[in-house]
């Protein structure tokens, strides 16, 4: 009886103390705005390059502030960078931002385009926020490359092309992705979405898979909010939609998602009004509830799972089913 007692009450004030990252891990390089002391570092980028390039692990910590940057992350070796927060369990308590302003007409390519751009295995990232501001053009907040990389607590600003999920295996959990058009997207990333925010700014695309064969890729969201981003355009009620097919091969599907703004009744599109782009696709959702989810039509090549086949579709299903091995499950929801 005092056990269960002691035991109610330690679940009860671990849940209360929110866990907060306000000093360095043991062993991190630390990167911090304005005056830096002696071993210090004032861009991430110039903390990246002192790393050998030896295949050991090795770890970033980044001090509140604003870092006007682009980093690129190319390094042998596992790498995790932690931002300063308050609650390391969501992205809302985040002071650490990395942010640029570039756009693929002016960087030569949408990966070079992105304010942080992942080209190696086996990175991580807790509680960083990520901005590109550029619109009117695909302009990446986050280029991801590597296999067996997450993103925990993080938030990802853009407007068009915001997220780019391009390759490998890599899982985006209890964060933030915001934009306007086509703001998750990729040819061949294996991704898993799980307990995230997602801001829509504009009567766009969440998603567009550019699957072009059918091999292992696809995009599958679980548990996630869609809400309506704090500088949203006129018409982003009743005109967003999860999807559209980049290649015909798109494969997305959402679980358990709640809809707190309208999207289009359709609820997926065609890609500029072609009826071949869907021809091998698989868009698919389950359990679509929230105030924006009332009076659904359906494109007549949407797919509503039911409960069997949506088990089917999992972290498992998306990026394998040894995720325990690289995946930090704390996160999972
Ligand atoms: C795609 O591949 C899967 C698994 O290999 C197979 O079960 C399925 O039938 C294939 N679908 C198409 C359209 O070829
Ligand atoms: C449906 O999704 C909501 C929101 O994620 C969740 O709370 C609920 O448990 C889900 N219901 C089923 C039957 O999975
Ligand atoms: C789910 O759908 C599949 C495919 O249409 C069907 O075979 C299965 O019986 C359905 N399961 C349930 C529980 O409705």
């Amino acid at each position: 009886m005092l056990l269960a007692f002691l035991s109610a009450l330690f679940f009860f004030v671990q849940a209360v103390i929110a866990a907060s990252r306000t000093s360095p891990p043991s062993g991190a390089l630390v990167v911090r705005a304005g005056t830096t002391t002696s071993g210090e570092f004032s861009s991430v980028q110039s903390a990246v390059n002192s790393l050998p390039n030896d295949g050991s692990a090795r770890s970033i910590f980044i001090y509140p502030g604003t870092y006007t940057e682009k980093v690129y992350i190319t390094r042998l070796g596992s790498l995790t960078i932690y931002g300063y927060t308050a609650d390391t369990s969501t992205y809302t308590q985040n002071q650490a931002t990395i942010t640029y302003s570039d756009g693929a007409d002016t960087a030569g390519s949408n990966d070079a385009s992105g304010t942080l751009r992942i080209h190696t295995d086996n990175f991580k990232m807790y509680n960083v926020n990520v901005k590109n501001t550029r619109t009117g053009v695909q302009a990446l907040a986050l280029s991801q490359y590597g296999n067996r990389v997450g993103f925990y607590g993080c938030s990802f600003y853009g407007y068009q092309d915001t997220l780019y999920a391009n390759k490998e295996t890599q899982v985006y959990l209890k964060g933030f992705i915001e934009g306007k058009t086509d703001f998750i997207y990729g040819n061949d990333g294996q991704a898993y979405f799980g307990g995230n925010t997602i801001a829509v700014r504009g009567a766009g695309y969440i998603t567009a898979s550019g699957r072009n064969s059918n091999d292992s890729a696809s995009y599958v969201f679980n548990a996630n909010t869609v809400i309506q981003a704090s500088d949203a355009e006129s018409g982003t009620s009743g005109g967003y939609y999860l999807g559209r097919p980049w290649s015909p091969y798109a494969k997305v599907i959402f679980k358990n998602t709640v809809l707190n703004v309208a999207p289009n009744q359709a609820l997926w599109s065609l890609w500029n009004g072609d009826s071949a782009s869907v021809s091998h696709t698989l868009f698919a959702d389950y359990n679509t509830t929230g105030p924006g989810a009332n009076g659904l039509t359906r494109a007549g090549f949407a797919t509503v799972l039911n409960a069997t086949q949506a088990d089917t579709y999992s972290i498992s299903s998306a990026v394998g089913s040894d995720y325990a091995s690289w995946v930090d499950t704390s996160y999972l929801v």
